[in-house]
């Protein structure tokens, strides 16, 4: 059977992750988290400790070495050899990662580095620009939402499960905020690919969508 090409783009906080997870593990295809690299290059900004600035943060990004290790319900993340898996999960990359990610010369490495990371195609990537930028030649193009409000709330749930105290309200405002950033920068945007599947998963569950996206991928 021919391998194809994913592309799952949508909002910060809309399940991408864990869908296109399960869609690679059914299929036996690679998962690629390419939110995962702009993460680490964020990281790698923060811990260098110095004034942001468009030329920096290029050159972290093409000095960045970003390389994922599958575990069963687990995608490890290493840095220039260090597992980041963790830290660029924490609050401060969050709240930066728009900034360094809206930069021309990282969205150039990056890109370059995920198109020879899918070359070969039985590959599942989700973010923001797959469809349109990155894969626009994708066999399936999924554009994956949900409310804020439904989003906030489930990013709530899942911080309170691993024991950290947030409010909803603040999780719902930080949302919105990357969503503007995200749709608004200049550069491969935010937005649904002309020939991507629209699915609002706000009343979805997980398998409900999953079963979706595997449909559209035997008709592809
Ligand atoms: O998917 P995740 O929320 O981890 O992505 C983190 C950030 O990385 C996004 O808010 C966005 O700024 C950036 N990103 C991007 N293009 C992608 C994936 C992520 O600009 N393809």
């Amino acid at each position: 059977m021919k391998k194809l090409t994913i592309a799952i783009d949508g909002p910060a906080g809309a399940g991408k992750s864990t869908i296109a997870k399960k869609v690679a593990e059914a299929l036996n295809y690679v998962y690629l988290d390419t939110g995962a690299m702009y993460r680490a290059v964020t990281l790698m900004f923060l811990q260098s400790k110095k004034t942001f600035s468009p030329e920096l943060v290029t050159k972290l990004a093409e000095e960045a070495k970003i390389s994922f290790q599958r575990e069963p319900g687990l995608n490890r993340v290493f840095l220039n050899g260090e597992e980041v898996t963790e830290a660029i999960r924490s609050l401060d990359v969050t709240h930066e990662v728009s900034a360094v990610s809206a930069v021309k010369g990282v969205r150039e490495a990056m890109v370059k580095a995920q198109r020879e990371l899918g070359k070969d195609g039985g590959v599942v990537l989700d973010g923001r620009d797959i469809g349109t930028v990155v894969f626009p030649l994708a066999d399936v193009k999924i554009f994956l939402t949900a409310s804020v409000e439904e989003r906030a709330r489930r990013r709530f749930l899942e911080l309170k499960a691993k024991g950290m105290a947030v409010r909803q309200e603040d999780l719902a405002k930080d949302i919105a905020l990357r969503d503007k950033l995200d749709s608004e920068r200049e550069i491969a945007p935010l937005k649904c690919a002309e020939n991507a599947h629209y699915l609002d998963s706000s009343q979805m569950d997980i398998p409900t969508v999953v079963k979706t996206i595997l449909k559209l991928c035997k008709e592809a």
